[in-house]
């Protein structure tokens, strides 16, 4: 039988130092060779990598997996792409249309009570800040936009603040559409400010 044959050795010089695996097959063994010392460096040195990797990713709670970490990218993406349309979507029509919404308008006026009136007046007739009811404009011709502009970015050296910072989105359009409504009513106040701006324009 193969295997009860003697061994015959493929290194006849006996250089070879290492020693002779045990088992023979078909006559021929093997040299039992020590893996090379980068193997083995490599091969402890990702052991011990795997176990900080195992603490800090499963046990201590610290660690951030790939997917949570894009979870939380999305989610921060999102919420910017949120913010963005609220403001893009403002248009001249949307807040145009929200003259004649009076949910809205009623939710402005609260609004304005509330925080603008102290400057604007209780009716918007002007008391540090311009009369809103004259056909008069510092700021653009009266159109939506511009006063849904001025009362977002504010006129910092002028004292009006920027309300884009204190009030929701929401909250920001319906006090304009409450501001638009007062355009051109007229009432007795401030002395008229700014540029002349028929209701045609
Ligand atoms: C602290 C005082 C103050 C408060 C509060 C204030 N404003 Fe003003 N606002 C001003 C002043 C002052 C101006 C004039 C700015 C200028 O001269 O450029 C102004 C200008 C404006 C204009 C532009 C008028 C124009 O003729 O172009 C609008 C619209 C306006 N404010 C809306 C509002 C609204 C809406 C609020 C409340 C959410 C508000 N303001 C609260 C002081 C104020």
């Amino acid at each position: 039988m193969a295997h009860t044959e003697e061994p015959q050795s493929s290194d006849p010089s006996g250089e070879h130092e290492a020693p002779l695996g045990d088992h023979v097959y078909d006559g021929i063994q093997e040299y039992d060779n020590p893996l090379p010392r980068w193997w083995t460096a490599i091969f402890w040195a990702t052991f011990v990598f795997s176990i900080g990797y195992f603490f800090h990713y499963h046990l201590s709670g610290n660690g951030q997996s790939v997917a949570q970490g894009y979870a939380v990218d999305r989610r921060a993406a999102d919420e910017t792409r949120a913010r963005e349309a609220l403001t893009q979507n403002v248009t001249e029509e949307l807040l145009a249309s929200l003259l004649t919404n009076s949910a809205a308008v009623d939710k402005g006026k609260e609004t304005f009570i509330g925080k603008c009136a102290v400057c604007h007046g209780q009716k918007g007739e002007g008391l540090i800040g311009p009369n809103l009811t004259d056909a008069h404009f510092i700021h653009g011709s009266g159109k939506m936009m511009d006063l849904y502009d001025v009362t977002s970015n504010g006129v910092d050296a002028k004292g009006m603040p920027a309300w884009s910072k204190q009030l929701g989105p929401e909250e920001l359009r319906s006090v304009v559409a409450f501001v638009g409504t007062l355009r051109h009513t007229n009432l007795p106040g401030k002395a008229p400010e700014g540029a002349e701006h028929p209701p045609s324009q």
